[in-house]
């Protein structure tokens, strides 16, 4: 009998032979349906009204918010390592610039507006995504307009929303994305944009499927945007409502968004790919929340696993799940680990 015979039994089902499609490095990479690519990726900024500022968030490993002075230092040598785009956070520090209204969202002087520009203008090639609600800029940390009784009002909220969205638009943002989850807000900033006449240059990625959940604990913390009372339970999703999930992401595609986002990601991947079917002809984007990142940081920090294994491991399931933008706190080290 020939070696050969007797090393695999040749009456055996040949299809059951997996191992030769991925024992090299380069085939492994094969395998998948999608790859990570920095093109993929956008990375979260927290903005400050301290022009000087450049402040560690200590829930957020390796993440600053910083003042406009300290951005152009910042991204320069991001930008050279090929990142393509930043989403704007804006976290007003003076207590005065918070109110009922939410005020300074749109404030022409204030940090997202002046860095929409100032980015437009350093970095041509940067795309620019503008975060838009109101949590950060009111009294109260709702996002939105609330009642007397402390109900959202839904009419009013939306109007100040589009509003904001417009202003950033208007200031330059290649992208607006609301973030809110008011009831018709997307169609609000759409007919906006159209009434002003920039509707097919600026893109409208709307947080679809947003989850109330604890993952959002350090963002908050970076952001100063706690509710003050209350919780955000009657406007982001609960955990389990997957059904809730794909109206809100058939609403939003029919009220026109261009790109739509499940938020967070690792444990949300049904909703994900739920969205790629729904939404099967536009790009879907999925953010790995801040709690999301301070947990991997936390499990390599105990021994756990390697940090950077474990980055890899969790975007490529969101990519795998259907997502083809990544929102990131990952990105600077992506830059990196992608260059190699
Ligand atoms: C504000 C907003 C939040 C995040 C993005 N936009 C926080 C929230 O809804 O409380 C979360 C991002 C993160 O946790 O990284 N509407
Ligand atoms: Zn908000």
């Amino acid at each position: 009998p020939s070696t050969l015979a007797t090393s695999i039994s040749i009456s055996g089902d040949i299809s059951s032979q997996l191992h030769a499609g991925y024992s090299h490095p380069l085939s492994r990479v094969w395998q998948a349906e999608r790859q990570l690519t920095k093109e993929m990726l956008i990375y979260p900024l927290f903005i400050t009204d301290n022009p000087d500022e450049e402040t560690p968030i200590s829930s957020l490993p390796n993440q600053c918010r910083r003042g406009l002075n300290r951005l152009i230092p910042f991204l320069s040598p991001l930008v050279q390592k090929g990142l393509r785009s930043v989403i704007l956070f804006g976290v007003p520090l003076d207590p005065s610039a918070k109110d009922f209204f939410g005020t300074a969202a749109d404030d022409p002087a204030g940090p997202v507006i002046l860095a929409i520009r100032l980015l437009r203008s350093h970095f041509p090639q940067l795309y620019i995504v503008a975060d838009v609600c109101l949590c950060e800029y009111t009294s109260h940390g709702h996002c939105g307009i609330l009642r007397d009784d402390g109900s959202l009002n839904n009419a009013a909220s939306v109007e100040r929303i589009s509003d904001v969205a417009l202003a950033y638009a208007v200031a330059g943002a290649h992208c607006v994305a609301p973030s809110d989850m008011n009831d018709g807000r997307v169609r609000a900033i759409k007919l906006k944009l159209i009434d002003a006449g920039i509707a097919h240059q600026v893109l409208l990625m709307s947080y679809s499927a947003k989850f109330s959940g604890c993952l959002y604990g350090p963002f908050r913390d970076a952001a100063g945007s706690a509710p003050s009372f209350g919780d955000r339970k009657c406007y982001q999703l609960p955990p389990a409502g997957r059904g809730l999930a794909r109206r809100a992401i058939q609403r939003d595609i029919a009220e026109g968004a261009d790109i739509i986002m499940v938020k967070p990601a690792g444990s949300y991947l049904d909703i994900i790919s739920d969205a790629k079917q729904l939404a099967r002809d536009m790009p879907i984007a999925a953010y790995q929340v801040s709690g999301e990142y301070a947990m991997i940081h936390a499990g390599a920090k105990a021994g756990l696993f390697d940090l950077k294994a474990m980055a890899f491991e969790s975007t490529e399931g969101i990519l795998r799940a259907g997502a083809g933008i990544v929102v990131s706190y990952f990105v600077p080290d992506f830059l990196e680990w992608l260059s190699r």
